[in-house]
């Protein structure tokens, strides 16, 4: 049983490249420790920036990627690895493939399984037989999401079927045609996110402000998932200014509260 003290920094940097940034610093201190590291990494828009950053060091020669393994977050429920919407597909397009990191490095959860229950159990396992996940890269949703744990998601649930929600559906309605956004998906539960040994949350944005800071001020519960980050023994927040702003109060203990620009504290 772990007997670490939760440790929770939070950076408050100007903007989306500063996050990047910073992240990409997080990331490759990680591999630069251990080539074969395990990352997981999420789709959205927020952690374009950083992948972009990480391609341009990998371009650089600064950093190689090629020995890291990939552990996706979620997939929706009956889209197949190669279906362009597929979050398999998204990760390989938008991250693994621009960071040289090979295709069979990825590992999502089968959303097209016809018993999910059973690909839930997979993925976990598949998730411990890596040895678990060094540094877990999550974004949040504008109602406190993490990966598709929607507010109500028991913090102690591991990998499950979530049913999303119509916020965070017409969310991702730009990726879908007629047809509309799938209902459900196969998502890491907060336990499972929450049990890789490094855990960063990223946001940015003003209209990311109220989630961030009850994630971060705020009571842990599940009404909102990402407040995991208050709990996690090596956990850090970076946000960009607006995305911070309603963040209050100094550093605290070891917790850096470091802002670069307004509202930081
Ligand atoms: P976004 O999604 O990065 O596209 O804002 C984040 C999330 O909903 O988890």
């Amino acid at each position: 049983m772990s007997t670490a003290v939760p440790a929770l920094r939070v950076e408050i940097v100007a903007d989306p490249d500063a996050v990047a940034r910073r992240v990409a610093d997080l990331i490759a201190a990680v591999v630069g420790q251990r080539p074969t590291a395990v990352l997981g990494l999420p789709t959205g828009s927020t952690p374009l920036p950083t992948y972009r950053e990480l391609a341009r060091r990998v371009a650089d020669g600064a950093l190689d990627l090629g020995g890291v393994r990939v552990v996706l977050c979620d997939e929706y429920v009956g889209l197949g690895p190669d279906d362009p919407r597929a979050y398999r597909a998204t990760i390989r397009r938008d991250a693994t493939r621009p960071l040289g990191i090979p295709d069979d490095h990825v590992l999502g959860p089968a959303g097209e399984a016809a018993d999910l229950e059973r690909a839930a159990g997979d993925f976990e396992a598949a998730i411990a037989a890596l040895g678990g996940v060094d540094l877990q890269l999550v974004g949040i949703g504008r109602n406190g999401h993490v990966a598709f744990n929607e507010p109500g998601t028991p913090l102690d649930r591991r990998t499950h079927v979530a049913t999303l929600s119509d916020a965070t559906r017409a969310d991702n309605a730009r990726f879908f045609d007629a047809g509309g956004v799938p209902t459900r998906a196969l998502t890491q539960g907060p336990a499972t996110l929450a049990a890789a040994r490094r855990l960063v949350l990223v946001a940015t944005g003003d209209t990311k402000a109220p989630a961030v800071a009850a994630a971060v001020d705020g009571p842990v519960s599940s009404d909102c998932p990402a407040a995991i980050v208050q709990r996690h023994p090596d956990a850090w927040v970076v946000v960009d200014r607006h995305a911070g702003r309603l963040l209050g109060g100094a550093a605290g203990g070891d917790g850096r509260r470091t802002g670069a620009g307004t509202g930081g504290g």
